[in-house]
């Protein structure tokens, strides 16, 4: 993985991100040191260094139990619980295997992310003469979105497949100790796993959240864990700073921020990373969205999106900076073939690679949105596999560390995702929100 900042340090003053890397070693040893706000959970630092290869077994174990019983797995999480999760799955999968009549692996199904009656009673429909299994993953084990659609679950799988093949085929990543998963895991006997105390949600991704969805699509959960090792070692404090990936994004987008650009873009030419974007979007909106600050973290596919997007980034307020995700080299090879009528125009491409015309619809915006007074970052990743996905995932998160430091606030709470919840509970009648319901029936 490489980061290219020239395009985007063009549009600061000359020497300004070499200049800021007082700023950004102090902001690196608050991390490391453990002296920053947030300081009780910063587990996920040093996780992928610290993963045993017995802890993979167990995961690589449980997970065959799955892909052995299930034709179907339903991952129920929601946030930090299942956006890791999705992103690489989605990044490695065929896109139409689910379509297909002979499957190597299970078709994963996420579920316990909305509360869509029609997506429930959908889902439950499908499921209905399929062998299938759930993952209900809850750090809190009390989230209202996951637990529902776990009951559902539950009851469902085991009216159909049996008590015995469900305790099989039901496995929690929940708390040691804490919350009704946890409680149900226990009583019920399942397989769980455990979600360290100071691994917050959306840097869960590595942690059994991530690690056991992604073993039972059938991916190679070492290789993961490998590329966020060497990510690590990378990124460590002990690299120069103009070395170090994490820490230089970091600097260039509040530098960037500080210049009144306040809406970042990452941007992606391929689909498959549709749910990397996604994910990124929850761990640097939750994390510096706060004390009203903060980059705001949007996301376009393209070239997908230059067809409806791309007239605003183009030309619309200038308060935007784009990070591009290029991947170097496609793992699938097609060629546009030649046409002697050439009704379509297309010949001009005959013999290419789609993805060369892909390259060059990269390049040619790049070009254009740099123009236009677009600050551009570029990260090139050499291919999507688990171990390039990996060292892209401790790449965002540590820079995330780093930048919500540099920002000034606590980039490891998320105090404001809590607001809706209270006003949801008073407004359904939860026991113990008497007081809140009434204050809000005064509003209504
Ligand atoms: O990052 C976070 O903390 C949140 O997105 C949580 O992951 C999300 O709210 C789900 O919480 P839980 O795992 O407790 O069900």
């Amino acid at each position: 993985m490489k980061l290219n900042i020239a395009k985007a340090e063009q549009f600061l003053q000359a020497g300004a991100v070499a200049a800021y890397e007082p700023q950004v070693k102090a902001a690196m040893e608050t991390l490391e040191k453990g002296t920053g706000a947030g300081n009780d959970f910063l587990g996920w630092l040093h996780l992928p260094s610290s993963i045993t290869a017995e802890h993979l077994a167990d995961l690589k174990a449980t997970a065959q139990v799955l892909r052995e019983n299930c034709e179907v797995v339903i991952v129920a999480g929601i946030g930090g619980s299942y956006l890791g999760a999705r992103a690489v799955i989605e990044a490695l999968s065929n896109t139409f295997e689910w379509l297909k009549e002979k499957k190597e692996n299970p078709v994963i199904i996420y579920a316990g992310n909305n509360i869509g009656e029609d997506y429930l009673a959908e889902l439950t429909e499908f499921l209905k003469d399929k062998k299938f299994g759930v993952i209900n993953i809850s750090k809190s084990g009390t989230t209202t979105e996951t637990a529902l659609a776990f009951r559902l679950l539950k009851k469902q799988c085991e009216d159909q497949r049996g008590k015995e093949m469900a305790r099989k085929v039901i496995v929690a990543v929940t708390d040691a100790k804490k919350g009704a998963a946890r409680v149900t895991a226990d009583k019920e006997g399942y397989k769980s796993f455990i979600i360290p105390d100071n691994v917050g949600g959306r840097f869960s991704v590595l942690t059994p959240v991530g690690l056991l969805p992604i073993a039972v699509a059938g991916y190679d959960i070492e290789q993961l864990v490998q590329g966020a090792r060497d990510m690590e070692a990378e990124t460590a404090e002990g690299v120069p700073f103009m070395e170090n990936p994490s820490a230089v994004y970091a600097a260039v987008r509040n530098l960037l921020y500080a210049d009144g650009k306040k809406i970042e873009i990452l941007v992606n030419y391929q689909p498959k990373l549709h749910y990397m974007m996604e994910w990124w979007k929850q761990l640097y909106g939750e994390s510096e969205g706060k004390d009203g600050k903060g980059i705001f973290p949007a996301s376009v596919d393209f070239s997908t999106d230059l067809h409806s997007m791309g007239q605003w980034i183009q030309e619309g307020e200038r308060s935007i900076f784009e990070t591009v995700i290029s991947v170097e080299k496609a793992n699938k090879t097609l060629t546009v073939p030649s046409d002697e009528e050439n009704l379509d125009g297309l010949n001009f491409l005959a013999g290419k690679r789609v993805d060369e015309v892909n390259k060059m619809a990269e390049l040619g915006t790049q070009l254009a949105h740099v123009d236009g007074g677009v600050p551009n970052l570029r990260i090139t990743v050499p291919q999507l596999d688990e171990y390039n996905i990996g060292q892209l995932i401790y790449f965002f998160e540590k820079a995330c560390g780093i930048s919500g430091y540099l920002l000034g606030v606590n980039p490891f709470n998320q105090p404001g995702v809590e607001a809706y919840k209270k006003n949801m509970f008073a407004l359904l009648g939860k026991p113990g929100y008497e007081e809140e319901t009434k204050a809000i029936q005064a509003k209504l």
